[in-house]
């Protein structure tokens, strides 16, 4: 078991006994996983990205899913829906600065602290929470010694995890994976919608395990409950 799956499974023992599991339910009711069935390879475009072909060159087997929660316009920030009219990043920051600033992220980020944070080698990467609450997550921040981001458009944020991003940079590693936080307002329809996607993978040699993903069925229980309670946590962040 890496460090990360390790982290992981610490947090999502955390959080069962942080709340108890009944409120917890109806806390996330309103997120929802995409079926397996609808979040594949040969549908999600992240699967397609150049950063999954280089990362995971060996096409190993991946443990992945998504979490979609929605929001009515009138319960956003005015300015973030300003900004999104017009094109801008505002919204998706909003996000982003809610799922690493928030409830969700700090047992996880007070024990990455104390692991990693030095004043020279990781000096500059985001650790206070003041830090991750007003970050514009552009390509390049990294966070806690564990995430950086890749990619950025005006609706979505990609991160690099599973392992320090100053491990192998640009080569694949042995516990690696991307994570992709998206918003999208839909003015139409009245209503935003929140995506965290998660794809980990060997990326580093050949998966001795052909057809299952790195993380047993326990962890991905964990890291479900886990991922909900980053979505709730962040939500706060862009309601007003
Ligand atoms: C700082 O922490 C990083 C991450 O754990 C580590 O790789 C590096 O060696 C540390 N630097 C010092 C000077 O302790």
């Amino acid at each position: 078991m890496g460090p990360s799956l390790l982290s992981k499974t610490l947090q999502g023992i955390t959080v069962t006994s942080l709340a108890s599991v009944g409120a917890f339910f109806v806390w996330t009711k309103h997120c929802q996983f995409t079926p397996d069935s609808q979040f594949t390879p040969a549908t999600e475009p992240l699967f397609q990205s150049t950063w999954y072909k280089k990362f995971n060159p060996n096409r190993n087997p991946t443990t992945h899913d998504e979490c979609v929660r929605r929001l009515p316009l009138h319960k956003i920030r005015p300015e973030l829906l300003e900004d999104a009219r017009n094109g801008g990043t505002k919204l998706v920051e909003a996000f982003s600065q809610g799922v690493w600033g928030g409830l969700g992220f700090k047992i996880q980020r007070l024990y990455m602290e104390k692991k990693y944070r030095n004043d020279t080698t990781t000096a500059h990467q985001l650790w206070t929470p003041q830090q991750l609450k007003t970050s514009t997550y552009d390509v390049g921040t990294e966070v806690t010694d564990h995430f950086v981001v890749l990619d950025k458009t005006p609706t979505s944020i990609l991160f690099r995890c599973g392992d320090s991003p100053l491990h192998n940079p640009d080569t694949p590693r042995p516990s690696d994976g991307l994570f992709g936080l998206t918003a999208k307002a839909d003015f139409d329809k009245g209503f935003a919608e929140f995506r965290l996607k998660s794809i980990f993978f060997q990326g580093e040699g050949e998966a001795q395990e052909k057809t299952q993903g790195p993380m047993p069925s326990t962890l991905v229980w964990l890291h479900q409950l886990y991922t909900k309670f980053f979505m709730e946590s962040a939500m706060r962040y862009v309601k007003q």
